[in-house]
């Protein structure tokens, strides 16, 4: 496919013309595993409405520079979508490129990209919270619908039980711990495994349930240093404590989430040196994750959503629906689609409830974090 970098708001220009009345499609902020599914339910869906889809190339960057390619091609009185974009569907990460904007802090930086949104039939954003922050200034700033869909393998977007790639990520941490305990088990080791979550410990909490780990830290139990070697340290003492036969062979693992601000290695040598002698034999390791997390082809449930949210977030644009987000399985209060697990929510109040799922405030992190203490003992046995 080949990208333009004329935009359909310049208006005179032949690949200007052939943006206008598109709707256009950009992914934003950190990549998701099922960014490019949406993508193409947005193109197909599109398409099957007889309107053109353009794909905006990085972010809103691209947006503001204008840097678009069709999505689909119309032949006659039909509109096609291009087969590249349902092949890619299956993959990883975003083949429109993302990018976090800085400029799109400001109105004066936002300008250049509002007067490219001039002429489309809408704009759809796939991302998180920054992206949909920027949704919502666009949205506010222009009267072309802007229409948002949570993409963040962190699980930190208000109003959606489950974002695009969240599944995807929580499948490949699951994986990984897996392998870890292979070797965990021959060296009778205990391992803390870093995933990614910034301002969430979704992933470190979930996956902790989910890979059977003896014990999991996250940010928001708040706990200072001390606190998190004493139970790191508890949790490798119960785990390698005597349990007859077999207990050689077992493993130890700790799941600690990126934002729990004390570094792996610093927990290790903390933890080793107040296990002393007491534990011969048993060694503890660290594993931090990172970005491998956020890649990988989209799981079934992944790219489910993506294509029933993309269903939606079409046809929201082309009934003129601006300003909101649609979200999967989200709390009641929702404006209805045809779809019982998507709903519409004001970008304003999504972004409320995601600062409350960040700062602890919002009953849904409570219920995360209580539900965390209930399994607390549970999970070391
Ligand atoms: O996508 C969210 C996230 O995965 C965070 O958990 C993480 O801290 C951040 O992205 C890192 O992203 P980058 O390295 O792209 O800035």
């Amino acid at each position: 496919m080949e990208t333009t970098h004329e935009s359909g708001a310049r208006g005179g220009d032949a690949r200007g013309d052939a943006a206008r009345g598109a709707i256009a499609v950009l992914t934003s902020g950190g990549d998701a595993p099922g960014m490019n599914a949406a993508i193409r339910a947005i193109a197909k869906v599109g398409a099957s409405r007889g309107v053109e889809v353009v794909g905006v190339v990085g972010g809103y960057t691209g947006l503001r520079e204008g840097a678009f390619r069709p999505l689909t091609r119309r032949v006659g009185d039909r509109v096609w979508p291009d087969p590249e974009i349902d092949a890619a569907a299956s993959l990883g990460g975003t083949v429109l490129g993302s990018a976090r904007e800085l400029r799109f802090h400001t109105s004066e930086g936002r300008a250049p990209a509002i007067a490219r949104l001039r002429g489309l039939a809408g704009l759809v954003v796939i991302g998180g919270n920054g992206s949909l922050a920027g949704a919502h200034a666009l949205a506010r700033e222009c009267s072309t619908p802007v229409v948002g869909l949570p993409a963040s393998i962190d699980n930190d977007v208000g109003c959606s039980a489950s974002a695009i790639g969240v599944d995807t990520a929580l499948n490949t941490i699951v994986a990984a711990c897996d392998k870890i305990g292979d070797t965990a088990r021959a060296h009778r080791r205990a391992f803390v495994v870093e995933v990614m979550g910034r301002d969430c410990g979704y992933l470190a909490m979930a996956g902790a349930i989910a890979a059977g780990a003896d014990a999991v830290l996250f940010r928001e139990q708040g706990r200072d240093e001390e606190a998190i070697v004493a139970s790191v340290e508890r949790a490798i003492r119960r785990g390698f404590a005597d349990r007859g036969e077999g207990w050689a062979r077992r493993r130890v693992l700790i799941l600690k989430a990126e934002g729990v601000s004390m570094p792996c290695t610093k927990l290790v040598r903390m933890v080793e040196e107040r296990l002393g002698a007491d534990l011969p034999g048993v060694d503890v390791r660290a594993t931090v994750l990172g970005h491998l997390v956020r890649g990988g082809n989209p799981s079934f449930q992944d790219r489910m959503i993506a294509g029933r949210l993309g269903l939606a977030a079409v046809d929201a644009v082309l009934a003129g629906t601006t300003d909101v987000m649609m979200g999967w399985q989200g709390p009641p209060g929702g404006t209805p689609t045809g779809d019982p697990s998507v709903s519409g929510y004001p970008l304003q109040v999504v972004l409320e409830q995601s600062a409350a799922l960040v700062d602890g405030s919002s009953p849904i992190t409570r219920r995360r974090v209580q539900l965390m203490e209930q399994v607390e003992g549970v999970l070391g046995l």
